[in-house]
């Protein structure tokens, strides 16, 4: 597939180069509540790039490393000298010390949490310091650290203190170079939000535009240069993020956009006609659906092992995907909703710097070999900042607030072989499961509620009847970017709910039991 280069209407930005904090996307979201955009990039960064893009100002994030480490990583060469200004957090300080000939060491022992910092006060006839103001003489820090700067570079001097580190802040005395020993991105750091804010305002001048109907306005205009008055398709789940990017891109282009649905067979109770009358009365919007369910079914008939449940799933939707693309018409680009936090895991993977915990096939991708040119509108964006676009572009809040639902839907919620009879029985299970959680107002607490189906029999009884039937599983975690996830504590009342209903309304289940496995060691979906 022929990647399409996003770069060509970069908004202002700030770059933040990751040296391998765990804080280090914390610092683009406080950048990003203060309207100011932000992106990441690793060390290997060229000055060459950093300069090509325009970005207004570099921060060095935290890092595991200490600066004398073999093989530690470095600042882009140049980047010192070039005049864009630079702010070094912990790390990042150590690193900008080390090179202007200053030294770095232990302090002795690992600093780690509180700590007051003191500002000097400014005089009456003095101004506050571009990078503190609005900090009063004494605040909260938050410090985390083994190594610090010792002696300062020649040219360099302190700005701020602690007690235990008289350079907790510095700067250059003529360029725009700046150092931080604490977190000023964690929440601890009481006025760390103000102090990048400051960063970026007073001294690199990054425009506060980044708001959404900012953002609806450019992502429009990008999209109709981009796609030049030539088709475009969109493939679609009903999930939060293909459905704002097509409003976006309908928006944008008008007709010129098609939207396309493929029913496999393993969606949600009532899911196809929600999403069409979505599409048909909020979005206004022209959807064809696609029929696939027999042909999915009869291709995962018998079939038990996970991993090829997905491939065959991952497979199909792309036949059946292209058939139907040829069939509507010539397309040039491709939507997809791609979120920034998809750019910054592939680019770090390709880095070496994280780990891919687990690969999902995301069954609303789409084929490598296809030749369309890719539009992704929301690559600039996190999953709240989509979900405020599409506020914007007046999306229903029920649509945007759903819980997350995987792309081989059904399939992975039961185990075992798939077939019509599980599938209505798990339909059945998970509209009750919903209906609850909204009566109880516990869905909008919930990060992702879930309801698995088990290839197991147990007996029981009902009237004077024995029963022998299945085993239904109620999942529900709290988690932000499901990596980590834990089990949701649900009320026994809301329980007892749930097995009364479920056993008693939904034929083929006389069992239900709720998970309560956290993530890890288990992983939210049960396949
Ligand atoms: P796990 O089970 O890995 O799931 O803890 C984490 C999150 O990803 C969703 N999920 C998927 N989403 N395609 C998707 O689009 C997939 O193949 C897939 N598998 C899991 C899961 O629902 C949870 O939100």
């Amino acid at each position: 597939m022929n990647n399409h280069n996003n770069q060509k209407t970069q908004p202002q930005t700030i770059l933040v180069i990751d040296y391998g904090s765990q804080y280090t996307q914390i610092i683009l979201r406080r950048l990003r509540e203060s309207y100011i955009h932000s992106e990441i990039a690793y060390p290997s960064i060229t000055l060459n790039e950093i300069v090509r893009k325009k970005y207004l100002g570099v921060i060095l994030s935290g890092g595991p490393n200490s600066v004398d480490d073999n093989g530690a990583p470095q600042i882009p060469h140049g980047l010192l000298q070039s005049g864009i200004p630079i702010l070094g957090i912990c790390y990042g300080l150590q690193l900008i010390v080390h090179n202007e000939g200053g030294r770095v060491a232990s302090g002795g022992k690992h600093e780690y949490g509180d700590a007051t910092l003191i500002v000097p006060p400014s005089s009456p006839h003095t101004q506050a310091h571009p990078l503190l103001q609005g900090i009063p003489h004494e605040s909260r820090v938050w410090m985390s650290h083994e190594d610090e700067a010792h002696t300062l570079p020649p040219h360099y001097r302190a700005i701020a203190s602690t007690d235990n580190t008289t350079n907790a802040a510095i700067e250059h005395v003529s360029k725009p170079i700046y150092g931080i020993q604490f977190h000023c991105e964690v929440a601890h750091t009481e006025y760390g939000t103000l102090l990048l804010e400051n960063f970026a305002k007073n001294i690199c001048n990054a425009p506060q535009t980044w708001t959404p109907s900012n953002l609806v306005d450019t992502s429009v205009k990008q999209i109709r240069a981009e796609s030049n008055g030539k088709k475009v398709l969109c493939g679609v789940s009903g999930g939060v993020d293909s459905t704002v990017a097509a409003a976006l891109v309908h928006k944008a282009i008008g007709n010129n956009l098609t939207c396309m649905f493929i029913d496999n067979g393993l969606l949600r109770e009532d899911e196809v006609a929600n999403v069409q009358a979505m599409f048909r009365d909020v979005l206004k919007l022209e959807l064809h659906t696609i029929n696939a369910k027999d042909r999915f079914l009869n291709a995962l008939a018998g079939i038990t092992s996970p991993e090829e449940k997905r491939k065959i799933i991952g497979e199909m939707f792309i036949r059946v995907f292209e058939e139907h693309a040829r069939k509507l018409g010539e397309f040039h680009y491709l939507v997809q909703g791609t979120l920034y936090s998809d750019v910054i895991e592939s680019l770090a993977s390709k880095e070496g710097v994280s780990q891919t915990i687990k690969s999902h096939h995301n069954v609303g991708g789409l084929p490598e070999n296809m030749q369309f040119e890719l539009i992704e509108p929301l690559r600039h964006l996190f999953k709240d900042e989509v979900r405020l676009l599409g506020k914007e572009l007046a999306i229903p809040h029920n649509t945007l607030w759903r819980h997350p639902f995987p792309g081989p839907g059904l399939a992975v919620r039961i185990l075992g072989a798939v077939d019509d009879e599980s599938c209505r029985i798990l339909r059945q299970v998970d509209k009750i499961f919903t209906e609850e959680l909204h009566n109880a107002n516990l869905y909008h607490q919930i990060w992702q509620a879930l309801a698995v189906l088990l290839p197991v029999y147990t007996v029981g009884v009902m009237g004077d009847q024995r029963t022998y039937e299945r085993v239904a599983v109620l999942r529900a975690v709290e988690s932000t970017d499901a990596m980590t996830a834990t089990w949701f504590h649900m009320p026994h009342k809301t329980l007892e709910t749930l097995s009364n209903r479920i056993v008693n309304e939904v034929r083929g289940v006389n069992r239900v039991v709720y998970d309560i496995s956290s993530k890890p060691p288990s992983t939210i979906e049960w396949e």
